[in-house]
């Protein structure tokens, strides 16, 4: 609770007792909220310097408080200052050092204002750099994985439908798809940051004020496209929280997602991968084990943010307009999605640096499970003119053949071929070659070699 001179809480001549000392144990939010010093310190002084262009306040008195914000700053800055849970928040923390620094007239700095509005202006603000930190590091993801992909456009693999051999892939291909989702991901924090990119500075604690104030100003100063329209909506909103929350909780999904494909193609069974030993830990009983904990981490992680998400739209649910309590909570769910994607992002580049394809298995893997079956049906479609439902059944029955015979589809003779569509070519051949299937998906899109060097090359010329 904040004091002043006197030691008395700020709103001691309302409330006689002091705050339960339970209370003030769990309602303060300071060592959660304390992570906003700069955005709050930076609020306040754009507040002032519109209250003296106003005529509100003297020259001299905002003088006076910035001088002291600046010098409290530096002290938070400098690890300094005294944070203390009795003073409950960021906002009344840095105000009741201000007021040991300049004295009664920091009294001036709350006119037409509250925490209401302070809090939302703060958070916008950091969630705006924060945003920005977020696309910087997926950007350096980006870069990591078009590296590994230039390497291997020619590493040909099995694709997977239902974890089952479907067609085959250049491995460059797969792990553009990565880079398609991370773009997105991209994409959706950047749009969170134009639909947040109004002030809320100004509308108090839920109605506005009297006080003759120029929001465009503060707009302005900070970095604001507009002023919120609202003042009551202004308060209460945190849809800015929830879309930050689920675009960090899409980004985490994506993650666990190639994790969980980097974690099957890494085991015994799939062997398509190596991971280095930097990214692998052992067993504290099997002496031959190199597991895949980080993978493993980086899937769990995801399970978290959803929860946050989730944690934010209860607490949202029903909550009468404006303000409450609930929405403090905000910043802890925030700041923990925000830390550990951060984490989950830099730990994902660190072991895309470290895989390496096992390019021999790959293409054994490839070879088996009939993967070129929908290239030779296409084959029909274009050689024999024939309805793709005819020449799907063509190929199933050829598929029927090899597997009775316990062979391959490219381990069969034209003799074999011809006896269940008599006229097939020496041609045919080439369609069972897994270079040939990849290199033929030239669709805008596809597999082919040159579609992916130029989707590379888009991605790098991004950069
Ligand atoms: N620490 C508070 C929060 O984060 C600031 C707003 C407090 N407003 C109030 N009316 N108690 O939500």
């Amino acid at each position: 609770m904040a004091k002043n001179k006197n030691n008395q809480a700020i709103w001691s001549t309302r409330i006689k007792s002091n705050t339960s000392s339970l209370f003030q144990k769990v309602g303060n939010s300071i060592d959660i909220d304390k992570r906003l010093y700069k955005e709050d310190i930076k609020c306040s002084i754009a507040h002032v310097e519109m209250l003296f262009k106003q005529k509100i306040i003297s020259f001299k008195i905002k003088n006076k408080i910035i001088y002291g914000l600046n010098k409290i700053e530096k002290e938070i800055s400098n690890k300094k200052f005294e944070f203390n849970k009795k003073y409950e928040d960021i906002h009344m923390n840095i105000e009741n050092r201000l007021y040991q620094i300049i004295g009664e007239e920091c009294g001036y700095i709350h006119t037409a204002r509250s925490r209401n509005d302070q809090i939302i202006t703060d958070f916008k603000i950091w969630i705006k750099s924060s945003t920005k930190k977020i696309n910087i590091i997926i950007d350096k993801l980006i870069v990591t994985i078009l590296k590994l992909a230039e390497k291997n456009i020619y590493t040909i693999m099995p694709g997977f439908t239902h974890l089952k051999n479907a067609q085959a892939i250049s491995f460059a291909h797969y792990l553009m798809a990565y880079v398609e989702m991370f773009s997105r991901d991209k994409k959706r924090f950047t749009n969170n940051l134009y639909s947040l990119d109004e002030n809320p500075l100004g509308v108090a604690a839920l109605s506005g004020t009297s006080f003759n104030i120029d929001r465009n100003y503060t707009t302005k100063k900070l970095g604001f496209k507009k002023p919120t329209n609202n003042s009551i909506d202004t308060v209460s909103d945190r849809d800015f929280v929830l879309d930050f929350l689920y675009s960090a909780s899409v980004s985490s999904m994506h993650i666990s997602r190639i994790a969980e494909d980097l974690i099957i193609w890494n085991s015994e069974g799939f062997n398509l991968i190596n991971l280095s030993d930097k990214i692998v830990t052992g067993s504290s009983i099997m002496p031959q084990k190199k597991n895949p904990d980080l993978l493993e981490y980086l899937r769990g992680k995801s399970g978290g943010s959803y929860g946050n998400l989730f944690s934010m739209l209860t607490i949202l649910k029903g909550l009468p307009l404006s303000y409450f309590k609930d929405l403090q909570d905000d910043k802890e769910i925030v700041f923990k999605s925000y830390d550990v994607l951060i984490n989950c992002l830099k730990i994902l580049d660190e072991i895309i640096k470290n895989i390496s394809p096992n390019k021999k298995r790959m293409l054994e893997l490839g070879n088996s499970g009939y993967i070129t079956a929908t290239d030779l049906a296409d084959y029909l479609v274009k050689n024999n003119s024939m309805p793709f439902r005819k020449a799907y059944q063509k190929t199933a029955a050829i598929v029927n053949l090899a597997e009775r015979k316990k062979k391959n589809l490219d381990q069969l003779s034209l003799e074999e071929l011809r006896k269940i569509e008599p006229r097939l070519s020496n041609d045919v051949l080439k369609v069972f070659d897994l270079k040939h299937s990849v290199d033929s998906k030239k669709s805008y899109g596809g597999t082919s070699f040159d579609n992916i060097k130029k989707m590379i090359m888009k991605y790098r010329n991004k950069k």
